[in-house]
């Protein structure tokens, strides 16, 4: 049994266990900082047996201690700073893309997404002393749109070696949720044996979109994207690494805006998100990025633009 099998949970038996699984609870940490209502709810147990289940849970669970406030400034001053290829757009960011931390970028089709995460995998490359982590790039690439070619064309536009290039960024195709999640398995293999400095998931929702349709299914996939995105954080904590992830979202600023029920990830991925740039069309290849939600940087937008040797001021 593996370590974080449900049933090693005292109490929960298989039927019990199929019913968490049922509703995403499908290792020992979600069960643990979870409240009893919400898994009574979700799993239609008596919260009674709820709360029995979360109290052993937790016992089992690693949930972390409490850190003083020196040992966190240590911890912060380790975090990097990735170059975006635009001053501007570093700018708002106070510096580029934090380490140890997700930044995800939001916009509808066409707005950049893609664009910035090829960029930044270049980047990453770069010694420190312009904007770089001198690492490589994990892609978790869910719409196939990886394109190698265009590498090469922002990497000679930095002259970097091509060939160097493309040997530094690791990408798997995912081609559901579960084989997304599954991935982040050997994306933690991989970081053994390379200096992985950013973690790209393009898209991060899409499959979860598509996949779990209607209201009955809200509730898992907001479980699942829970986890998924907490692996993520993780591995930015363990390898000082950038967390880059796309979201995409309707060009109606109301759907999104409006009503928090609506964007695609709801509030899962908008509260575990440490930054939030919202991506949209200006004028031909220009951009505009406006900084929406982060821990100590004031709302802030940047133009810049895509051009063939990739993303720069505009
Ligand atoms: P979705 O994934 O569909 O949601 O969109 P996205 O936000 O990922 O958009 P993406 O980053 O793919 O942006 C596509 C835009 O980038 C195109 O419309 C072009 O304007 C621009 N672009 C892509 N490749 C090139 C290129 O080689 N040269 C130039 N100049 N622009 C490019
Ligand atoms: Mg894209």
């Amino acid at each position: 049994m593996a370590e974080d099998e449900i049933e090693r949970i005292p109490g929960v038996g298989e039927a019990t266990a199929e019913k968490l699984r049922e509703a995403g609870f499908t290792d020992i940490m979600s069960i643990a900082v979870s409240s009893p209502q919400t898994l009574a709810e979700l799993c239609e147990i008596g919260q009674a047996q709820a709360q029995k289940i979360i109290v052993a849970a937790r016992k089992m669970a690693e949930i972390g201690g409490f850190e003083t406030g020196d040992v966190i400034l240590e911890k912060r001053k380790k975090v990097g700073r990735l170059t975006t290829g635009s001053k501007q757009l570093d700018a708002i960011m106070g510096g580029g893309f934090e380490t140890q931390a997700i930044t995800e970028l939001f916009g509808e089709f066409g707005s950049g997404k893609t664009q910035i995460a090829h960029q930044c995998a270049v980047n990453v490359q770069l010694s420190e002393d312009v904007g770089g982590l001198s690492g490589e790039t994990i892609m978790i690439d869910t719409e196939n749109t990886f394109r190698p070619e265009r590498i090469i064309q922002m990497a000679t536009a930095l002259d970097l070696e091509p060939a160097q290039a493309l040997k530094k960024i690791h990408v798997a195709r995912a081609y559901n949720s579960n084989h997304q999640m599954l991935l982040m398995e050997k994306v933690n293999e991989i970081a053994k044996e390379h200096n992985v400095r950013l973690l790209i998931v393009d898209s991060l929702t899409a499959h979860f979109r598509a996949e779990y349709i209607g209201r009955g299914a809200l509730a898992e996939r907001q479980q699942q994207l829970n986890k998924h995105m907490h692996e993520l954080l993780r591995f930015g904590d363990v390898h000082n690494a950038v967390i880059l992830v796309t979201n995409q979202v309707s060009a109606r600023p109301d759907v999104f805006f409006g009503d928090p029920t609506k964007p695609i990830g709801g509030n899962i991925v908008a509260h575990t998100s440490t930054f939030r740039i919202y991506l949209r069309k200006s004028k031909g290849n220009k951009r505009i990025a406006r900084l929406i939600d982060s821990p100590n940087l004031p709302e802030a937008e940047a133009v810049f633009s895509v051009t063939e040797d990739g993303v720069r001021d505009d």
